[in-house]
């Protein structure tokens, strides 16, 4: 098989790739992590430039154009090289091609949260314990062998199983076909850790963490690892949904806040409720970041959420509040007939 030899400019990192396989497939088989999320073409995380050498952009479905902001730009997730390459990718980072495990994992609780929202707690088998970082997300293992990408909720210091915020998705083949049907004792497959959306601790500055929805759960994952290692960074929690049901952890937010008064807690929501006794913030979460800052310069920003969303609020932080853009971590997740 034809393979090309693709170089991290200003490195001397390189990698090989097949002709049919993503750039950024090629990079993790060879231990390199380039920044994504959604892996499907429309979140634009893995967008980076290509410089030298050509390819084929867009391959496999999705869109190419999600994020892209200069001629040379390409999602990595979806081009395919055609010659050796020159790439500047967003950032990158090795990883320990071992870190990466499939653990079995048992059904040990499954409830029902606020919303139409479901709480999944797998456990692993005793002793057993999983490394992932705060904020990373783990993929359930189909029959099928199809996969589905759920972010841990838990803090990696609880790591004997993990816990997901499972949000029900109309005519979803798991959350609708395969979630209802998940006993006690029932067995899964499990992958992790995966994603580059985990809590950089050498940073100081103050912390704006950014929800949509159940992005809620790596958030939570990131706020109960700063409590356990008590890290006393300033954070300000912005959770956005449609209406106040989609806010489905009040218990959790009243916890927090008893133990650090410190936190700021914004919820937002973005239906018109008639007659509702909301006396939150209404509309959409990057505008009530504009109207709450003038400057982010100074500060780091996670958000989790659905792509517009994260791309809505990179815009108003980076573009409209001078955030530097390597101070923006995001996660984009993709619902669809498939979750
Ligand atoms: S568009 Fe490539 S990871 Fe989302």
């Amino acid at each position: 098989m034809t393979r090309h030899q693709i170089q991290i400019d200003g490195t001397d990192v390189s990698f090989a790739a097949a002709a049919d396989e993503s750039i950024l497939d090629a990079a993790a088989r060879n231990g390199i992590e380039l920044p994504y999320s959604c892996r499907k073409g429309v979140c634009g995380n893995c967008r980076g430039q290509v410089l030298e050498g050509s390819l084929l952009a867009g391959t496999a479905g999705g869109s190419h154009e999600t994020g892209i902001r200069a001629p040379n730009e390409h999602l990595f997730c979806r081009a395919q090289p055609v010659s050796d390459l020159v790439i500047l990718p967003r950032s990158w980072h090795r990883i320990d091609p071992d870190a990466r495990k499939t653990l079995q994992a048992t059904v040990f609780r499954k409830q029902s949260m606020a919303g139409d929202v479901t709480l999944l707690h797998l456990r692993f088998a005793t002793g057993v314990r999983a490394r992932f970082a705060a904020g990373q997300y783990l993929q359930i293992l189909l029959p099928d062998g199809q996969r589905r990408s759920f972010s841990m909720a838990n803090p990696p210091h609880e790591n004997d199983g993990v816990q997901l915020h499972i949000k029900h998705v109309a005519g979803g083949h798991f959350t609708g076909e395969i979630l209802p049907l998940l006993n006690r004792g029932d067995v899964q497959q499990v992958e992790l850790p995966h994603g580059d959306f985990w809590l950089r601790e050498d940073s100081e500055r103050p912390l704006l963490l950014v929800a949509g929805g159940t992005g809620f759960a790596p958030i939570k994952s990131i706020i109960d690892h700063m409590l356990k290692r008590n890290i006393h960074r300033p954070v300000t929690l912005f959770w956005g949904a449609r209406n106040p049901a989609g806010l489905y952890a009040p218990e959790i937010i009243q916890r927090w806040l008893r133990v650090r008064p410190q936190l700021r807690y914004e919820p937002v929501i973005s239906d018109r409720v008639e007659g509702s006794e909301w006396n939150g913030r209404r509309g959409l979460v990057h505008e009530a970041l504009l109207s709450s800052y003038v400057h982010l310069a100074g500060h780091d920003v996670y958000v989790c959420g659905a792509p517009a969303m994260v791309q809505a609020v990179r815009s108003a932080c980076v573009d409209e509040r001078g955030l530097p853009s390597d101070q923006f971590y995001s996660d984009s997740f993709v619902s669809g007939p498939g979750s």
